[in-house]
C-alpha cells in the first residue's frame, strides 16, 4: 500500500487516576482496511477506542498522551463531534440509542432531513418541518447496507437486543463523510445468523473504502473478515500479524499470555439427573415482552440440572425468565418445589430465592456509581439480611463492613474480576468485568433457581470458562447438599 495510512495512531498512552492503563500503543490503519482488535476484558480496547473517538471521558480523567493522525495531520478530538466530523464512527459496547425513538429517528438523530416550510423562511430553521419521506429512504438505505431484516418504525425499546444493535450500526452507515468505523464488541449480542450478516457489511465497507477497527471475542468473526489482527494484554500490543497467518489458537495464547484448553464443548459429568426429582416445573407459561414474546411454553428443570434455552433474538428465550421473575406480565402455572409460583410478584420471587442476572446489565444489572463490595452485597442484603449484624434480638440491624468485603473478595478471586479494589465504582470496570460482578452479585444470594440470560456476552475466551465453571460449581454445590 503505497498511500499514506489513513489512521496512525503513536505511542498512546494513558492512564486513570495512576493506573496505567495503556502503554505506547502504536496503531496503523490504511483506506480500506479491517483490524480485528483482540485481548481479554480489561486490557485496554475499548479506552483506545475512546481516545480515537475523543470521548469525553478521557478528558475527564486527565487525558491521554501521544499522537493521532488522520490522513497524516495530527488530531486531537475535543470531543465525538470532532471525531464524526473527521469521518470517524463508532458502535460502543454498551447501547447509546434513545429508547423511546424508532429505528429510523435514532439513525438520523440530530441529522434529521428537514423541509423548507412556508414557516421556516420566515423564521428560520427551526421551524423546519422534518422530511418524513427523506428520513425513510435514508434510514431505508443504510438498513439495506447490512442485509438485515429489521423494522425501521419500530420502537427501539420494542426491539430484541440485536435489532438494536443493528440500528446503532445503521446510524454509522448513514453519514456520508464515514471513514472510519469503529465497532466496540457489536457482535456479542447477536445470534450466528446476524453476526453473520454483520461480517458480510463490514465486508461490504471495506469494499466502499471505509476502514474498520473491529472488536470482538469471537476469534473466529477476526480470521473471516480482517485483514490484520492487533492483540492486547494489560495495555499493551503483544502482537500483530496478518489475519491469514495465524489462527484462533495462536490469538488466544497472545490474548491470555499462556495456553487455553479446549472449546466449549460438553464436559462429561457424571448423570446423577436420574434419581433428582423435578424441581421447577412450568406449564402454559405466556409471557408478554416486547419482542419477546412467550406463548404457551412447558419445561421441566430436575434438581441440580443446568438447563439451557437457545434461540433467535426475538423468539422469546428472554421472555421465560423475566416471566417468571414478575418483570413482565405472565400467566400459566410455575411450581416450584412443590409452591405455586405467584407470577406477577417480583418480591416474591426474591423471598422465595430465585435470582436472575439480567441480559441487560446497564439497565438493571448494576448500580454504576456504587463500588463492588455495595453491587455485590446489596440484594443479599436487603432480601435476605445477609451481611447484617444484629443487635438486641435483631431489633438494630448494622451493615458488617467486614462480611461484605469479604464476600466481594470472595468473587473477585473467583471470577477474576480486574478491579483496584473492592472499593471500586463498578463504571469503572471494562465491560466484561461489569458482566462479573453482576454474576457475583446473584451468587451471593445463593439462590435456589438462578437464570442467567447471556453470562458470557462479550467477554472474552478466559473469562468465558471461568464463568461457566461458576456456574457449574454453584449448582454442583447445591447437588452435594
Ligand atoms: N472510567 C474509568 N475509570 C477508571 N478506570 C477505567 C475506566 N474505564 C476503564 N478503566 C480501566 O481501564 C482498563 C481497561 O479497560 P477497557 O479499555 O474497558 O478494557 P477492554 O475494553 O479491553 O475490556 C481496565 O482495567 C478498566 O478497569
Ligand atoms: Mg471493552
Amino acid at each position: 500500500m503505497g498511500k499514506a495510512p489513513l489512521l496512525e495512531m503513536k505511542n498512546i498512552k494513558k492512564d486513570f487516576f495512576g493506573n496505567q492503563v495503556l502503554t505506547d500503543i502504536n496503531l496503523t490503519l490504511h483506506e480500506g482496511e479491517v483490524v480485528g482488535l483482540v485481548g481479554e476484558n480489561g486490557a485496554g480496547k475499548s479506552t483506545l477506542m475512546k481516545i480515537l473517538f475523543g470521548a469525553d471521558v478521557i478528558r475527564e480523567t486527565g487525558g491521554y498522551s501521544g499522537d493521532i493522525l488522520i490522513n497524516s495531520e495530527k488530531v486531537d478530538f475535543q470531543s465525538p463531534f470532532d471525531a464524526i466530523a473527521a469521518g470517524v464512527g463508532m458502535v460502543h459496547q454498551e447501547f447509546s440509542l434513545i429508547p423511546g425513538f424508532t429505528a429510523t429517528e435514532n439513525i438520523l438523530l440530530n441529522r434529521e432531513s428537514k423541509k423548507k416550510s412556508v414557516l421556516s423562511q420566515l423564521f428560520g430553521e427551526r421551524m423546519d418541518t422534518l422530511d418524513r419521506p427523506q428520513m425513510d429512504t435514508k434510514a431505508e438505505d443504510s438498513i439495506r447496507k447490512m442485509n438485515v431484516d429489521i423494522d425501521k418504525d419500530m420502537r427501539i425499546s420494542k426491539m430484541p437486543v440485536g435489532h438494536r444493535q443493528f440500528t446503532e450500526i445503521a446510524r454509522e452507515l448513514s453519514k456520508d463523510q464515514l471513514k472510519l468505523l469503529i465497532l466496540d464488541e457489536p457482535t456479542a449480542v447477536l445470534t450466528e445468523k446476524e453476526a453473520e450478516a454483520l461480517l458480510e457489511s463490514i465486508r461490504g465497507m471495506a469494499k466502499r473504502g471505509i476502514a474498520v477497527i473491529f472488536i470482538t471475542h469471537r476469534l473466529n468473526e477476526i480470521l473471516a473478515v480482517c485483514d490484520k489482527v492487533v492483540t492486547m494484554r494489560d495495555g499493551y500490543v503483544v502482537n500483530e500479524s496478518p489475519a491469514k497467518e495465524t489462527s484462533v489458537k495462536e490469538i488466544t495464547r497472545w490474548m491470555v499470555g499462556r495456553e487455553v484448553s479446549g472449546g466449549s464443548a460438553a464436559e462429561k459429568i457424571e448423570d446423577k439427573g436420574a434419581d433428582k426429582r423435578t424441581i421447577l416445573s412450568i406449564k402454559k407459561l405466556w409471557v408478554d415482552m416486547p419482542g419477546e414474546t412467550v406463548r404457551n411454553v412447558n419445561l421441566d428443570v430436575r434438581e441440580g440440572e443446568i438447563l439451557g434455552i437457545g434461540g433467535l433474538a426475538g423468539q422469546g428465550k428472554l421472555g421465560i425468565p423475566n416471566g417468571i421473575m414478575g418483570l413482565c406480565q405472565a400467566g400459566g402455572q410455575v411450581t416450584f418445589d412443590g409452591q405455586e409460583v405467584d407470577l406477577n410478584n417480583p418480591r416474591k420471587c426474591l423471598d422465595s430465592n430465585f435470582a436472575f442476572v439480567s441480559e441487560d446489565r446497564r439497565g438493571v444489572g448494576l448500580l454504576l456509581d456504587e463500588s463492588l463490595e455495595w453491587n455485590i452485597s446489596f440484594p443479599a442484603m436487603q432480601v435476605q439480611d445477609k451481611f447484617l449484624k444484629k443487635y438486641f434480638g435483631g431489633l438494630i440491624k448494622w451493615r458488617d463492613d467486614a462480611a461484605i468485603k469479604e464476600v466481594t473478595d470472595k468473587y473477585i478471586d473467583e471470577l477474576k474480576i480486574k478491579c483496584r479494589s473492592s472499593k471500586q465504582k463498578a463504571k469503572e470496570l471494562s465491560g466484561g468485568n461489569q458482566q462479573k460482578v453482576c454474576l457475583a452479585k446473584a451468587f451471593a444470594l445463593e439462590p435456589k433457581l438462578l437464570f442467567v440470560s447471556e453470562p458470557t456476552r462479550g467477554i472474552d475466551v478466559g473469562a468465558k470458562s471461568l464463568v461457566l465453571q461458576a456456574l457449574k460449581n454453584s449448582t454442583r454445590k447445591r447437588m452435594l447438599q
